[in-house]
């Protein structure tokens, strides 16, 4: 790619990341996130507490691609076949005929995936492996891009279900919003005159992603910056407060993701700086501490900063 091209593409970006700006104020970070993941081919879990705009992120960022969205609120009385389908009688052919649910998307929207119980959740966490739904006996592929955003809440309620510790390896990342500063929470004040939302229009689509992606292979990592993401996950295994640390496919995340985080930042390389800022969306979700360490205060994400504290970080020349 051209370097002009490589220059449009990076204002591409910019005016996608604006466009869901339009809705919500702040989050730069998250939108990062999002996009780093879908780019990757991963999926995300959102979290963050009521009223942060989690939903409105996700629709937003939904909105302002170009893709077949679907939103699915996830309820304590859906079944799996809610999720990904179910085969119905064809009257006029005699036969059963599969009715594809609204995995059958590019961009799906989990809302609270926690208020469904576990055999909804493993549906959707299959899909998301699998890439294909399976109903009697046939498999029927899920469209390309095909992007998962699950909100929950952190907040233990009663009903609330939360995702089954081995599966939440599926989501590449999760991210966790903060309240906004200040300042940001004035001027959602402001700009908000009545309960409407900005409407936010489609900017990217499957080609311009495409594009993204094939420039993404091209992104140089030198074997000091493999190096740097082996010590960072060995750390997380070796900790003695930790009971369960990364796998090898948060590593292999790692470093897809850090590549596509070095594109979006302008450079044709990754730079350690790339792993150390997407290591804890990586990282949060999977490993789980030694009952012993939790009772003592440690939490997860002080325990990654941590260990990126210590793990030294390699000088590229
Ligand atoms: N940073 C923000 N920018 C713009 N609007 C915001 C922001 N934070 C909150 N809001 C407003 O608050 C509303 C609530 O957000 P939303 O419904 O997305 O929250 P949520 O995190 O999904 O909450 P819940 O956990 O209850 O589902 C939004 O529709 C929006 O009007
Ligand atoms: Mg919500």
């Amino acid at each position: 790619m051209a370097a002009s091209d490589r220059t449009l593409m990076l204002q591409k970006i910019e005016e996608f990341k604006k466009e869901v700006h339009k809705a919500v104020v702040g989050y730069d970070d998250i939108i990062d996130g999002l996009l780093i993941a879908l780019v990757s081919g991963g999926h995300v879990l959102l979290e963050g507490v009521p009223g942060i705009a989690k939903t409105l992120l996700a629709k937003s960022f939904a909105q302002a691609l170009s893709l077949k969205f679907s939103r699915v609120q996830f309820t304590p009385d859906l079944v799996p076949s809610d999720i990904t389908g179910t085969s119905v009688f064809d009257q006029k052919r005699g036969e059963f005929r599969f009715k594809e649910g609204p995995v059958f998307t590019n961009v799906l929207l989990a809302d609270e995936i926690n208020r469904s119980p576990p055999k909804v959740q493993s549906a959707l966490l299959e899909c998301m492996q699998e890439k294909y739904v399976t109903a009697d006996g046939k498999s029927y592929p899920l469209p390309d891009p095909f992007f998962v955003i699950a909100t929950q809440n952190p907040i233990e309620m009663e009903g609330v279900y939360p995702l089954p510790e081995a599966q939440v390896d599926r989501f590449m990342f999760k991210l966790v919003m903060k309240y906004p500063s200040r300042e940001e929470e004035k001027i959602m004040l402001s700009s908000y005159v009545s309960t409407d939302i900005p409407a936010v229009n489609p900017v990217l689509d499957v080609k311009q992603l495409q594009t993204i992606r094939e420039e993404v292979r091209k992104i140089t990592m030198e074997s000091k910056v493999f190096d740097y993401i082996l010590d960072i996950v060995e750390a997380t295994r070796k900790d003695e407060r930790v009971m369960l640390g990364a796998s090898p496919r948060a590593s292999l995340q790692m470093a897809l993701a850090s590549r596509v985080r070095a594109l979006i930042k302008g450079r044709n390389y990754v730079s350690p700086s790339d792993v150390k800022s997407v290591a804890p969306n990586i990282l949060r979700h999977r490993i789980i501490l030694k009952p012993e360490a939790e009772l003592d205060g440690l939490k997860t994400d002080i325990l990654i900063s941590e260990l990126l504290e210590k793990v030294p970080v390699p000088k590229l020349v």
